[in-house]
């Protein structure tokens, strides 16, 4: 028996696509290894979006080439594998395959290849490619990924997504729905819907408002979550959809990148931040107990103080429950890199400590002030440490119980006790009990 082992970084899709590959090959025969220790093939799935991410795998490709015996194949899969291409094979000797995201469906014959001796490229862009059959090989839980648009057409200029993952396509609404029934009777219950600019979703016939209201239809389904959708895709029938899909979780992440209406236009974002607010202001008005997310960049070509501190109002302005917070990194190929005025690296930096700390101070105070309140939880694992179980609530907050691990996958009423300032302890509120006569 062949044995495959894949490591994932970056975003959602890159998870849901490690499953996939890992569904591609097990029907070909391959089971998939817990370690890179006897492995035949080890695959690692890659993030282009920043430096930072593909100077992690370089390094942890020295790490993995150890592990490689005559015949063990090591394979470069995802957006730095598409980005970089036969360059890999080139500064990285060890390297043997390297696999753009629209090439998975290829792996067997790839592997085959480069296990006789050929080393393999497959970075061609197939834009009609969804995977439609192949069934994802999946953690088994409560929750699951479902990937129903793929690549991107918008130009944000520092981006290199719409590189590496092609031009925008949607699923067909009935593929996911019956994706969706299926994994109901595996025992899903919370659906994430992933796409770049997931609510720009249109399959032809079918929009985002109806995907939403078609998968919150599919018996069964609890609770469904999508990420990451763009302002200005927030149609007034997608909010619409939102507010009376009961499924629909009260948590969006929502990208503003920037609060300054002069960066945003330099990132050639869609909207200005008087949009954005009234974006955030008709879903909360549709969606009373929304919680907030978004993505920030400090340090973009030509940000002044001015500019950046905008950004920090806008975090209060907004009153973002979290955020994650990035420093630019330049993209080779992306518009940005030609805007000639840099930020100095100290300088971005220091914007990027000053934003995490307002973003903090501002989430602790969120989640202090949450202390008390009951929600409903699912519970979704084991935490990492101890032996207490990690559950979500519908807005998103991660809440540590006392319940032994059988109880993964049931939804139970939790009162916040504390939080550690991100996340939260909880106590089960008991049923009622029955008055005994
Ligand atoms: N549309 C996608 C964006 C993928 S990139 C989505 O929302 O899922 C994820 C985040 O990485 C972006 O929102 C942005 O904040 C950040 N990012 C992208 N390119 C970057 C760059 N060149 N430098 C720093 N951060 C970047
Ligand atoms: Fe990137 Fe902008 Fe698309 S951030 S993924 S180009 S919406």
């Amino acid at each position: 028996m062949k044995s495959i082992y894949i490591e994932t970084y970056g975003c959602q899709m890159n998870v849901a696509d490690s499953e996939l590959m890992l569904g591609v090959l097990a029907r070909d025969g391959y089971v998939q290894a817990s370690s890179p220790d006897g492995a035949d093939v080890m695959l690692v799935n890659t993030c282009a979006v920043r430096d930072n991410a593909e100077q992690r795998v370089v390094g942890r490709m020295g790490e993995l080439q150890r592990h490689k015996r005559p015949g063990t194949i090591l394979g470069v899969v995802g957006c730095m594998a598409q980005r970089l291409g036969p360059i890999l094979l080139e500064r990285v000797p060890a390297v043997d395959l390297v696999v753009g995201p629209d090439g998975y469906r290829n792996l067997p014959e790839l592997l085959a290849h480069a296990q006789g001796g050929l080393r393999q490229v497959d970075v061609a862009y197939r834009s009609w490619e969804h995977y439609e059959e192949i069934p994802q090989l999946r953690e088994s839980g409560p929750r699951a990924f479902v990937t129903v648009q793929r690549g991107c057409d918008y130009r944000c200029t520092f981006c290199i997504v719409p590189t590496t993952r092609g031009p925008e396509r949607s699923r067909k609404l009935a593929d996911v729905t019956r994706e969706v029934a299926g994994l109901v009777e595996q025992g899903v219950t919370e659906v994430t819907l992933l796409g770049q600019t997931v609510n720009s979703y249109h399959d032809g016939t079918d929009g985002f408002a109806r995907l939403l209201r078609a998968v919150g239809a599919v018996d069964g389904v609890r609770r469904i979550r999508f990420t990451s959708p763009y302002p200005t895709d927030f149609t007034p029938d997608v909010i619409e959809a939102m507010a009376t899909t009961a499924a629909v979780c009260e948590h969006v992440h929502l990208p503003v990148q920037s609060g300054s209406n002069t960066v945003l236009k330099r990132m050639l974002r869609r909207y200005t931040r008087e949009r954005y607010l009234e974006v955030l202001g008709e879903l909360r008005l549709a969606l009373p107990r929304l919680t907030v997310s978004t993505d920030i960049i400090t340090g973009f070509p030509g940000e002044t103080d001015d500019e950046f501190n905008e950004t920090v109002s806008l975090v209060k302005e907004a009153r973002f429950d979290d955020a994650y917070t990035f420093k630019y990194s330049v993209r080779a190929g992306t518009p940005a890199e030609r805007i000639k005025d840099h930020v100095d690296d100290a300088i971005a930096s220091d914007r990027l400590n000053r934003l995490i700390s307002v973003v903090r101070t501002q989430t602790r105070r969120h989640n202090v002030g949450r202390v008390g309140e009951v929600h409903e939880a699912l519970i979704e694992r084991p935490a990492k440490r101890g032996d207490m179980m990690l559950a979500r609530t519908r807005q998103n907050y991660l809440v540590l119980v006392d319940l032994p691990p059988t109880a993964v996958g049931q939804y139970r009423m939790v009162r916040l006790t504390g939080t550690t300032g991100s996340t939260f302890t909880g106590a089960i509120e008991q049923p009622a009990l029955a008055v005994l006569s």
